[in-house]
């Protein structure tokens, strides 16, 4: 059984948000002001979501990662990733802030998660609490230093650059893969913030990331499957690699393979959909997995062609990255 769109676009990748929740506010994501979460009825038991998933994967997905919010505030997460684990997903994989990391290491690899990718958007203290707007940068460095000491591999590092904030790093985020050997991602802005401060000057351009590392050491690019969110690349020279994540100059939804569960129960077939689906109200109110199935199957033929940043009537959409998870 195959997910696939009216432009012929085979849907294997599931990312699931667990929690609409987070211990951080980057401000690329989240505003300083209250912000209202779902109460708790509102988001999806566990059980309730590992149906969905379970007829996902009946359709055909095998990959999941599980995202946030920060997923790891959620308590149970690793029981539901076992769960998850247990139904056969080969590839399963979360995103963190990293700050609850360390403390949860051991669980998720003992839950059969295969790898994972942590947020880290500053080697400077004092601008990752800026950007953060917390004081956790010792404890992200200890996530990151566990999950390398761990058998959780690939282990990615995410950068969201923002000019003026923190694309001076790009060279010391590179020297950074170098010498931890790991995989470093530079990831452009999108308009998901929820202060609507997004403008395009504030873009980093992946091919100035790219132009300012070959200006100091030789890369040599890598294969990835076309529907990979990054450009990969390795250092001629030694450890470490590159990973850039042109969203808004250099947009790869030709190839997407992925959709969204919300914390909520709503499917969403592209990160900029206006509308999402709601899958809580059919878990909730007797239909069968048939149905629910069936349901799906419709909404995925109709996913868009691809994000609109880049034309002059595009919008953004109403759920702000913390609802959606990245
Ligand atoms: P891998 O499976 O390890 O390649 O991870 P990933 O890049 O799919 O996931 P991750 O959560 O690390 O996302 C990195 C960046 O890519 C984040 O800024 C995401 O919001 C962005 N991203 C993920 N999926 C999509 C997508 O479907 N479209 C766009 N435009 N950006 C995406
Ligand atoms: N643009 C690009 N990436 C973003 N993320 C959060 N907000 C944005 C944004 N506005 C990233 C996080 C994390 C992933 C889940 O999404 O840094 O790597
Ligand atoms: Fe930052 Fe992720 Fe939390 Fe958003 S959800 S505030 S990107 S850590």
């Amino acid at each position: 059984m195959s997910l696939t769109d009216q432009f012929g676009r085979a849907i294997t990748d599931l990312r699931i948000s667990v929690t609409d929740k987070c211990n951080f506010r980057c401000v690329y994501c989240r505003s300083a002001d209250p912000e209202n979460h779902k109460p708790d009825h509102e988001l999806l038991s566990w059980p309730e979501l590992e149906r969905i998933a379970r007829i996902l994967i009946g359709l055909g997905i095998r990959k999941i990662r599980i995202t946030g919010g920060e997923p790891l505030v959620r308590p149970g997460v690793e029981d539901f990733m076992a769960r998850l684990k247990s139904l056969g997903v080969r590839d399963l994989s979360m995103t963190t802030n990293g700050h609850l990391l360390a403390d949860h290491c051991d669980r998720l690899v003992a839950a059969g998660m295969n790898r994972i990718n942590i947020s880290l958007d500053s080697l400077d203290p004092a601008k990752f609490e800026k950007i953060t707007r917390t004081h956790s940068f010792n404890k992200v460095m200890a996530g990151i230093d566990r999950a390398q000491n761990s058998p959780l591999r690939p282990v990615k590092v995410n950068a969201v650059l923002v000019r003026g904030l923190n694309d001076d790093e790009v060279e010391a985020f590179a020297a950074f893969a170098r010498e931890r050997d790991l995989i470093m991602r530079f990831i452009e802005f999108m308009p998901l913030d929820a202060d609507r401060h997004w403008t395009r000057e504030l873009v980093v351009p992946a091919a100035e990331v790219q132009r300012r590392i070959e200006a100091r050491w030789k890369l040599e690019p890598l294969p990835h499957e076309r529907s990979e969110t990054a450009r990969k690349f390795r250092f001629a020279d030694g450890r470490g690699e590159i990973g850039l994540i042109a969203s808004v100059t250099q947009p790869f939804c030709g190839f997407c393979s992925r959709i969204r569960i919300t914390a909520d129960g709503k499917l969403r077939t592209c990160l900029f959909s206006k509308d999402d689906h709601d899958l809580r109200y059919m878990v909730r109110n007797g239909h069968t997995d048939a149905n629910i199935a069936d349901a799906i199957r419709a909404v995925v033929n109709d996913k868009e062609e691809g994000h609109r940043i880049n034309q002059s009537d595009f919008v953004p959409p109403s759920r702000t990255m913390v609802y959606i998870g990245g």
